[in-house]
């Protein structure tokens, strides 16, 4: 387990739905990531008192990594804590046998596909009117890096 990171417990998930939905507009709920978390993998970075920060759901399947879930609570981002948790992601899965990564993003988020195109991932496929929108739908920009 890399340093500073700690898997998530079951009593983690009201907070990380509570994390998750201060800006995703479709936010899993506690019981998504109760589900999610017994099926995947987690990771979460915590503070010195152990307040969940930001948390990272993948899987790691077949030589393939796929990043589910992905957020830092607004108050700790831009502090490095979102390249920290994705790069222990990989390295795990990595460890396991990961040979590729993938992974879908909102076309409109700006902060995450930079994070993404920093850690060497590269657009390679879209899903029209994916994902809803306050105003209607916007697409999905499929993404992947080879490990
Ligand atoms: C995407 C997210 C996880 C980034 O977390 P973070 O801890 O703020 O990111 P980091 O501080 O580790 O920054 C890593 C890189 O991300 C990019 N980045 C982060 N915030 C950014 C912003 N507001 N605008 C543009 N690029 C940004 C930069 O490339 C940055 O590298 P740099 O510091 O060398 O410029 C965070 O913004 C978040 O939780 N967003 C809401 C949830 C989400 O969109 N998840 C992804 C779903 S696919």
């Amino acid at each position: 387990m890399p340093e500073g990171l700690f898997p998530p417990r079951p009593e983690d998930c009201v907070r990380l739905a509570a994390i998750d939905a201060e800006t995703n507009p479709s936010p899993w709920s506690a019981d998504a990531f109760r589900e999610s978390l017994a099926r995947s993998r987690g990771l979460t970075v915590r503070d010195d008192s152990g307040t969940v920060l930001g948390f990272v759901v993948y899987t790691s399947v077949a030589g393939a990594c796929e990043i589910l879930e992905l957020a830092v609570t607004v108050p700790a981002r831009q502090r490095g804590l979102g390249r920290k948790l994705l790069e222990a992601a990989i390295e795990d899965a990595v460890s396991e046998g990961a040979r590729r990564c993938i992974l879908e993003v909102r076309e409109s988020n700006t902060a995450a596909r930079a994070l993404y195109a920093g850690a060497g991932f590269l657009v390679d496929g879209r899903r029209k009117a994916y994902y809803r929108t306050a105003e209607g739908r916007e697409d999905a920009l499929l993404m992947s890096c080879d490990l």
